[in-house]
């Protein structure tokens, strides 16, 4: 008999339906009975209402009004824009994500209470309506200082800065908190090589610019990372080592360094937000 374990890991759909785009699914997500077992599972990506046909789906969209996610729009800029919305507020919307995030992570548990979240919901603007690209959802009020919960680009996405934009964007509400933040442990290994990639561009831009010697804690005051992480990062970058009680950055080898592709640049001064009271 195979164990809970095995079973909880078996894959129960093929595909989800999201737009313009059929995507083969990844993992296990625990969704209602009534859409297990499905070959694809047809979603509406502006209200995330689920259906079993696509012809629910198409009946759906005929009287369907809202072309973007519930919630406030906070940033824009071009084609892109960025919605908060309250978990508690639009409960069914939130949770519907969380269904849809599990089928792409395997090391998170899905919660369904997802009244003490806020999600950050990143979508691209044409003549038809906000395309869902992705999102990142962050506790209301985190003991740990955690500034997101849980992370996801749908995969036609996926490689192209998305990612990167949002961790920025996370930084910036960090930022304009006063906190300084970090992601919710453990990462997935995608999650580990997005931050990797986006905490190396930052720290390596910040090290080039710098006229004057620069502390660890001066790094953290101005990108709003942790100090594991900024120690972690350079270590990893062989940029930093520890000589009598102090980290030591090597600032020629900063000169040498390459950086990856600079992805969907996210601007803050397009942000509207300014931290609940
Ligand atoms: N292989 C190798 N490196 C990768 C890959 C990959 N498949 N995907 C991303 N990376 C690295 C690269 O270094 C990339 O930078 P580069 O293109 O400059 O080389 C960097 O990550 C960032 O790439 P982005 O395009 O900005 O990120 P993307 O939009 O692909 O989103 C994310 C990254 C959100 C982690 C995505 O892979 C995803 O949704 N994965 C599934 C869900 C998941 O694992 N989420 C994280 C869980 S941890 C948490 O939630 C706190």
């Amino acid at each position: 008999k195979p164990s809970s374990e095995v079973v909880t890991r078996v894959k129960n759909l093929h595909s989800i339906s999201i737009g313009r785009w059929e995507i083969e699914t990844w993992y296990y997500s625990p969704l209602p009975p009534e859409y297990c077992n499905l070959r694809t599972l047809y979603i509406c990506e502006f209200t995330l209402k689920f259906f079993r046909t696509k012809d629910g789906l198409l009946r759906h969209l005929a009287r369907n009004t809202r072309w973007h996610p519930p919630g406030q729009e906070i940033y824009r800029k071009e084609n892109l824009a960025v919605f908060e919305v309250d978990g508690a507020r639009n409960r069914f919307y939130c949770q519907n994500i969380c269904y849809i995030s599990k089928l792409f992570l395997d090391h998170k548990t899905l919660y369904y209470d997802v009244d003490p979240f806020l999600f950050y919901v990143l979508c691209e603007i044409d003549s038809f309506g906000y395309h869902f690209v992705g999102y990142f959802s962050k506790e209301k009020a985190s003991e740990e200082n955690y500034n997101v919960a849980c992370i996801l680009t749908l995969p036609p996405y996926q490689r192209k800065g998305y990612g990167k934009f949002l961790i920025a964007l996370s930084y910036e509400l960090s930022r304009r908190e006063g906190i300084r933040g970090s992601p919710e442990k453990p990462l997935s290994d995608l999650g580990l090589l997005g931050y990797r990639s986006y905490w190396s561009q930052v720290l390596i831009d910040l090290l080039m610019q710098a006229k004057t010697p620069l502390s660890i804690e001066d790094i953290a005051n101005l990108t709003m990372m942790k100090t594991e992480d900024i120690i972690g990062t350079l270590r990893a970058l062989d940029l930093v080592h520890y000589h009598e009680g102090q980290h030591i950055i090597d600032l020629r080898r900063v000169q040498h360094m390459r950086l990856g592709n600079r992805g969907m640049p996210f601007d803050p001064q397009y942000l509207r937000w300014t931290p609940p009271t």
